[in-house]
């Protein structure tokens, strides 16, 4: 798609994108996150290997971004062949004053939460929509077919709403890379990210949910400000 035909948004997902491409060094392993705004790093990471030689290896989160990168002619690593992830590159749905994000619209969040936590440092890429003062939801949340109902029940009795996420063709549950099904949880308010996410991930069936709220101390947000990237953290 030529640039004139993106739309403003796209444009600001482009910035953000390319300037995050700028942090990659020769050498680096790197976390490569899903969705179309870290879409654009990996085109520009493909412009870098082939006009300055940058050698990288990439670990991809989904596989879209798998399958992504393998068209761009980006090497690839599983997380059994690393120590370590030098920089992980992702996006994110909401992200909040002090970092904390809600990640997962694309139904990649259990392996972008472990890419995350494998890795020294994270960039998150985004529009200027994406951030908010308090995180408001929904809560996207991967959890284990069997235990759909009980897990309706918890949620329930948490107060919300939920909704088990369907195809685009509403003709069944959309079914992550692990063969699990998505809710999208709604609580009534977030007040503290940190023990919502916590209380989430406690009950038996969830694999885990969208907040990401513990990796703030090795975050760096890039917004895709019309006036230029604005560097957060
Ligand atoms: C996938 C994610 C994505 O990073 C998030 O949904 C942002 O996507 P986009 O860059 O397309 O807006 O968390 O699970």
């Amino acid at each position: 798609m030529s640039n004139t035909e993106l739309s403003l948004q796209d444009k600001a997902k482009q910035r953000a994108g390319f300037k995050a491409a700028e942090y990659i060094s020769n050498g680096m392993i790197v976390g490569l996150g899903t969705g179309s705004t870290v879409a654009f790093t990996m085109a520009r990471l493909k412009e870098r290997i082939s006009a300055e030689r940058l050698s990288i290896y990439g670990v991809p989160t989904s596989l879209q971004t798998m399958m992504r990168t393998g068209a761009l002619g980006i090497p690839l690593v599983g997380l059994e062949q690393v120590q370590t992830i030098d920089i992980t590159i992702d996006g994110a749905d909401q992200i909040d004053s002090e970092l904390r994000l809600i990640k997962g619209r694309g139904a990649a969040h259990v392996r972008e939460r472990i890419i995350a936590d494998a890795s020294k440092r994270i960039i998150i890429v985004a529009d200027p929509s994406k951030l908010c003062a308090d995180l408001t939801g929904p809560i996207p949340i991967e959890i284990v077919p069997f235990s759909l109902p009980h897990v309706l029940n918890r949620l329930n009795q948490m107060g919300g709403t939920i909704q088990v996420r369907e195809g685009v063709k509403k003709d069944g549950p959309v079914i992550s890379d692990n063969g699990n099904i998505i809710l999208d949880y709604q609580p009534i308010t977030i007040l503290d990210p940190m023990q919502l996410e916590t209380v989430i991930n406690m009950i038996p069936g969830v694999v885990c949910c969208g907040i990401f709220a513990e990796f703030t101390h090795k975050t760096t947000v890039i917004i895709g400000e019309e006036n230029g990237p604005r560097i957060i953290g």
